[in-house]
């Protein structure tokens, strides 16, 4: 594999954090700021309280520890030495093996009829997802009001584990299909057919948000395992948050903990409690909170705080179409590829690449999938129970917006075309069919194929807006010292694939949040030179 600086990057910050810091994971594969016992922090106040150990939360923790004591709540266990978590040739296989009440991928059911994953365990869905990473677009990153500059001094401190190029005949066959240019590689979302970067290493060895940890304040941090968060303790004044209730997540006795913000000496600022819970996670804790739609929450016995009917409202999922490659077992076994080739078609209307799946433990499928990159359908969210640890009821109405369905069609065909090109039929040694025919699909077929077949590659986000329940800093309308911050918050999804914007954004509020407290002399360029020596 060609040297690219990213890999150097990593090799330089890997040495440097491991002779400086003495990273090691002991026998509970754990690192020295983890803990699973809640008795160890049970009572206690921290300066901030992060809920949710996944894509944005890491990063957030890490950053804020920096000047401030900063508690990370996570419902699961640890990524670290689980090889259906880390190795690439695990890939997916954990589908095979969900429990929903104790794996570290949960399953869940959308009232659509689609299934697919949450993460429950620190890293959150970085540690089951395709590993597929690609900067948002300007466009995207003007849209939602943040600073350049700062945002891409957040991707180049997340990008170190972004790995080498890597060639492979779906990039010829994206090309030859009319996805063009072919762009190289390159991290940003453009037009056309690209390498973009993964979280997997030359080892193949997967790099989760939760490896951004080690570039917190070890003094300031800790990271509670095992426990999930019930909801958020409010002083009715205001009301303001000041604390949050959890229990051990896999222990079914009814001990409730709480854990508080510190009071501030001499009258300073609070700091805040942070839902970092994902799209599902942070929109069910406002409503086990009280701030969500009264009705809905009066029919579950929830005492409401904020008539906030906007919570769990504009959800949305990205409706993905894939097509199986008829290709002989044999080749099927070769090991999935290392970086990520992606087109971005029709005007950065569909995003196009390939995958290896799983099918049983010993047999794979390679296949050529596809995503709405807008849809303008919306969903709503709901309370299942009280019972944090059930996932709440969610209803995407895939297809509501006609136009949608019209997109889907486009894609299909775009992917047939793909399929059916020179360099896949080499590949293969045969013609591959298309959806629904030998040939290619009529429009009829192919709309009722999107109708039934449709389905997910879990970009599902949205449920607290930015704009309706919180504001451009993230804080929840309504109350003080309480903020939403992860995928929940975006209207739209961003790059070819989310992750990197969900965990440059945990980076980018947390200096934004270091400043407001600091003021403007505050320098983040160099804080980290204590943890790189
Ligand atoms: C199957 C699949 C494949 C994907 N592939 C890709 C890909 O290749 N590339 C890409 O960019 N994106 C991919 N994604 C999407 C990407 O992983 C998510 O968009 C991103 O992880 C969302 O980040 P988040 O911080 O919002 O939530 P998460 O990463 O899900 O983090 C939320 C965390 O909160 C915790 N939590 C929830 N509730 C509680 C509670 N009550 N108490 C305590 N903790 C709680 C969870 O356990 C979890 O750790 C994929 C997603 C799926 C499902
Ligand atoms: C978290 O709970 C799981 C399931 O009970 C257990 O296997 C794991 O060891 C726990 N994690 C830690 C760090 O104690
Ligand atoms: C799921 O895990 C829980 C807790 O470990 C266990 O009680 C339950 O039997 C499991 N369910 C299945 C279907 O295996
Ligand atoms: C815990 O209790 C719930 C409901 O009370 C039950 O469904 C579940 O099986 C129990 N889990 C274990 C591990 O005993
Ligand atoms: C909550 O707000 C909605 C929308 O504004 C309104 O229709 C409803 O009556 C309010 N409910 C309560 C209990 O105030
Ligand atoms: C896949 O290829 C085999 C030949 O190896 C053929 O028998 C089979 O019908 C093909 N399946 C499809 C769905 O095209
Ligand atoms: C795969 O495993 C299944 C059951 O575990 C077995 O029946 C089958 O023969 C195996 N297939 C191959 C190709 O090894
Ligand atoms: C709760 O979940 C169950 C099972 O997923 C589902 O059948 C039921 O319709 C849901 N109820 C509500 C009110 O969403
Ligand atoms: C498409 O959906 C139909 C109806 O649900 C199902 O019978 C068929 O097997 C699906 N096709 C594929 C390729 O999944």
């Amino acid at each position: 594999m060609p040297p690219s600086p990213y890999r150097m990057l990593y090799f330089i910050l890997f040495v440097s954090l491991s002779i400086c810091c003495f990273i090691h994971t002991n026998a509970a594969n754990i690192g020295p700021f983890m803990t699973a016992d809640v008795n160890e922090v049970a009572g206690k106040s921290f300066d901030y309280i992060i809920v949710g150990g996944g894509a944005c939360g890491c990063p957030l923790a890490a950053t804020l520890s920096k000047s401030y004591s900063v508690l990370l709540v996570e419902r699961g266990g640890s990524p670290y030495g689980n090889h259906l978590i880390e190795d690439e040739s695990s890939l997916s296989l954990y589908s095979l093996i969900t429990n929903e009440s104790s794996s570290f991928a949960q399953p869940f059911v959308s009232e659509d009829g689609i299934s697919t994953y949450r993460g429950r365990v620190l890293g959150g869905t970085t540690a089951i997802n395709g590993g597929f990473y690609s900067r948002a677009s300007k466009d995207f990153i003007e849209r939602a009001g943040w600073e350049g500059e700062l945002v891409k001094d957040a991707y180049e401190w997340v990008e170190p584990y972004v790995l080498t190029p890597w060639q492979s005949v779906v990039k010829e066959a994206l090309v030859e299909a009319g996805v063009t240019p072919f762009n190289g590689f390159t991290l940003e979302h453009v037009e056309g057919t690209k390498i973009g970067g993964r979280i997997f290493d030359g080892n193949r060895r997967r790099h989760t948000s939760a490896d951004l940890l080690t570039l917190g304040n070890f003094e300031r941090l800790t990271v509670l395992l095992n426990a999930t968060v019930q909801n958020v303790i409010f002083q009715q004044a205001g009301p303001t948050a000041r604390g949050i209730r959890f229990f051990n997540s896999y222990n079914n006795n009814s001990d409730v903990y709480e854990v508080y913000l510190n009071q501030p000496k001499e009258g300073g600022p609070w700091g805040d409690v942070i839902l970092s819970a994902g799209a599902l996670g942070s929109p069910q804790i406002l409503m086990l909170s009280g701030i969500g739609p009264h009705e809905h929450l009066k029919q579950l016995n929830i005492s409401p705080l904020i008539n906030t009917t906007e919570v769990g409202k504009g959800i949305q999922d990205n409706p993905s179409l894939a097509l199986a490659l008829n290709i002989s077992q044999a080749l099927q076994k070769q090991p999935p590829a290392g970086a990520q080739i992606m087109g971005i078609a029709n005007d950065f209307r569909f995003i196009i690449g390939s995958l290896t799946v799983p099918m049983s433990l010993n047999a794979t499928m390679k296949i050529i999938s596809a995503k709405v990159a807008d849809p303008l359908s919306r969903g709503e969210l709901w309370l299942n129970s009280t019972d944090p640890r059930q996932s709440p009821s969610v209803k995407f109405n895939y297809f509501e917006k006609e136009s949608d369905l019209d997109e889907c069609v486009q894609m299909a065909r775009l992917i047939e075309s793909a399929a059916r090109t020179e360099s896949i039929e080499k590949f293969l040694g045969r013609k591959q069919s298309g959806f629904v025919d030998e040939g290619a699909s009529t429009e009829e077929e192919l709309r009722e194929y999107c109708q039934k077949n449709a389905s997910t590659i879990g970009h599902y986000h949205g449920g607290c807006l930015v704009g309706s329940v919180v504001d451009g800093d993230y804080k929840v309308f309504g109350v003080e010292g309480l903020r939403v911050l992860d995928g929940s918050t975006f209207l739209d999804s961003p790059g070819t694939n989310p992750m990197a914007t969900v965990m440059m954004l945990g980076r980018y509020q947390g200096i934004k949040m270091l400043r407001e407290r600091h003021g403007r002399k505050f320098n983040y360029a160099h804080d980290y030179e204590c943890n790189l020596g």
